[in-house]
């Protein structure tokens, strides 16, 4: 895994460089989150990933592929924040290993970013969460994608035997609740896509006790804590899962669900950002 570190290594330091301190936040932004940030933070500047060698970019419609750093201004919502945007992410079902799905969030961290918000596209799997509904996690059931701490991909820093309990940090979740009572609270149970679930797979996930079912964010959140990064997951419910109320689920649907939530969601991220830290 030496060469993995070096990648990751190589990033940090163009970020250093580039962007100077690490920010207070750093935020994935998944599947139709993109346009929520918009018009978030002020004094922007921008990375295009593409022009980065080792920074694995999002191909997926709805992910972007720039790194935006900036400021979210202090308000009567909360203190100032420097942000770092990550507008999209890459996924295991790309067909990309696991060290790239989790490369951009570990250079996130190395650089000293202390705070990871990683924001998802997810299925509901229950029906008095309908679409547009705003979950914040409590805990994950990985079922199928892989760890990235696999084979001492950590890089030699930190336990490779990873404690998840809080893995979803209660004490930022807490504070975005306070601000954002509407958020709920669940649990994700992360497959393996792109298709998406049968119906029986759907009452089998239930029957566990999950709340909403995605295919991304369990390695990020793997990764981000292995580094000692402070976690804070959200997930919006785009659509019901496969079958539930007849529900047959469509990337279509995934992005215009999130656009027609879209002012809910842009007001639960800012005070995610803000509730970042004491
Ligand atoms: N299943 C898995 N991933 C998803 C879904 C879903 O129903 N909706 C958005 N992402």
């Amino acid at each position: 895994m030496f060469e993995e570190c070096t990648k990751v290594d190589a990033l940090v330091e163009i970020l250093q460089r580039w962007l100077g301190t690490p920010p207070d936040v750093a935020v994935v932004l998944g599947s139709g989150w993109k346009e929520r940030a918009q018009g978030l933070l002020e004094n922007t500047e921008e990375i295009d990933l593409r022009g980065l060698d080792n920074w694995p970019t999002p191909a997926v419609a709805g992910h972007g592929a720039s790194l935006v750093l900036g400021t979210l201004p202090a308000s009567e919502k909360g203190p100032q924040r420097r942000v770092a945007l990550c507008e999209g992410r890459v996924h295991c079902y790309e067909g990309r290993p696991i060290a790239e799905v989790v490369r951009g969030v570990r250079a996130l961290c190395r650089w000293g970013t202390p705070h990871m918000l990683l924001l998802n596209a997810a299925g509901s799997l229950r029906g008095d969460w309908q679409p547009g509904t705003l979950m914040a996690l409590t805990d994950h059931i990985n079922f199928g994608l892989p760890n990235p701490l696999t084979g001492g991909q950590n890089c030699g820093i930190g336990p490779e035997f990873v404690n998840l309990v809080d893995l979803y940090s209660p004490a930022w979740r807490e504070r975005l609740i306070a601000a954002q009572p509407q958020v709920e609270q669940g649990i994700y149970v992360a497959m393996p896509g792109p298709s998406y679930e049968t119906p029986a797979e759907v009452q089998l996930l239930r029957q566990l006790g999950a709340d909403a079912v995605g295919m991304s964010t369990v390695p990020e959140a793997i990764a981000a804590k292995a580094l000692g990064a402070e976690v804070l997951a959200m997930s919006m419910m785009t659509n019901l899962a496969a079958g539930l109320e007849g529900s047959q689920p469509s990337h279509e649907e995934v992005l215009e669900t999130a656009q027609a939530h879209g002012e809910a969601a842009a007001e639960a991220l800012a005070a995610a950002l803000h509730a970042a830290g004491a």
